[in-house]
């Protein structure tokens, strides 16, 4: 077929995917044109705009490295590693709760989850609960604890908690130059599924500007602020593991997380303490703060 105006290309273009060997390729290919078409005509993009936006793609490409990678902040302030995010939640509580399938009815949902971020670093040391994993970095001492159960309130004994956060002026141990790991560590809950550890109260940061993604957001009038968090990857044998965040209550941009992470369920009020004896026993000399947070995993099928 010789496309002779817009709606035949649009044909076109979709009846090219009809050899293609994978069908679920093949649809997403097919929704995929269908969108950008009808985008483009909906603007009607001119070509220079067009430039532009390859341009833009290019350099986002240029200023990925093994360290940065812009790509996947483009996706996140665009909302759609966020939307991916929640549609594989959506679809695995579906599935788990499956009437006539040995779904489980009496079930809570799982704890949310949301964004990973740029910031992991796999093989954080283990360390028992109680530690404290942010030693010499900046930041007010803060008391977490909590516990991990299943998605039918059963706690769950060894589950892991991968932990990471930056300090308490927002900078990751990552963005400096040569530093080791700050503020990280895996952690397993006790016989009863408890789980508690010292860190710090993080604060908002800014995700990085410096490039592609920092001028999209500059151009669409968008702070790049993230609202005080700490992150946690928490697994145990044969349940679905939960990447997820913890959210200070009352933290600057809260409500306009820049790259829309922020799910009411994972906001913790962070209580204040004069120094003085900690729940664990310890004795602070300094005010510190506490924050509890009960996760819940969804049982794997067996
Ligand atoms: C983070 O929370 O570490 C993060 C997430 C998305 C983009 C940048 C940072
Ligand atoms: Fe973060």
């Amino acid at each position: 077929m010789t496309p002779s105006n817009e709606n035949e290309l649009t044909q076109a273009a979709l009846q090219r995917l009809e050899s293609a060997a994978d069908p679920r390729f093949a649809q997403i290919m097919r929704s995929l044109i269908t969108h950008l078409h009808a985008f483009l005509r909906e603007v009607d993009l001119r070509p220079d705009e067009w430039m532009r936006a390859i341009e833009f793609l290019t350099a986002t490409g240029k200023t990925c490295d093994d360290k940065r990678q812009e790509f996947i902040l483009l996706s996140d302030t665009l909302g759609a590693s966020m939307m991916v995010v929640m549609l594989d939640q959506f679809r695995a509580a579906r599935e788990a709760r499956a009437p006539g399938e040995g779904g489980d009815l009496l079930a809570t949902p799982a704890t949310e989850a949301t964004v990973q971020g740029p910031y992991y670093w796999a093989g954080a040391p283990e360390m028992p609960c109680g530690s404290d994993i942010a030693k010499g970095t900046p930041g007010e001492p803060t008391f977490y604890s909590g516990r991990v159960t299943d998605t039918r309130g059963q706690p769950i004994a060894g589950a892991l908690l991968d932990i990471w956060s930056g300090d308490g002026e927002g900078v990751y141990d990552m963005q400096t130059e040569g530093a080791g790991m700050a503020a990280r560590a895996r952690i397993r809950t006790d016989d009863e599924g408890r789980y508690w550890f010292w860190s710090i109260r993080p604060s908002y940061y800014p995700v990085p500007v410096d490039g592609p993604v920092g001028r999209m957001l500059d151009g669409i009038g968008c702070h790049p602020n993230r609202p005080g968090h700490i992150h946690m990857m928490v697994s145990a044998a044969s349940h679905l593991p939960v990447t997820t965040h913890l959210f200070v209550a009352g933290s600057p941009y809260i409500d306009s997380d820049v790259v829309f992470g922020v799910r009411p369920s994972l906001i913790v009020d962070f209580e204040q303490h004069p120094a003085g004896p900690a729940p664990d026993g310890r004795a602070l000399d300094t005010p510190y703060w506490s924050a509890h947070y009960d996760f819940r995993l969804q049982p794997t099928a067996t």
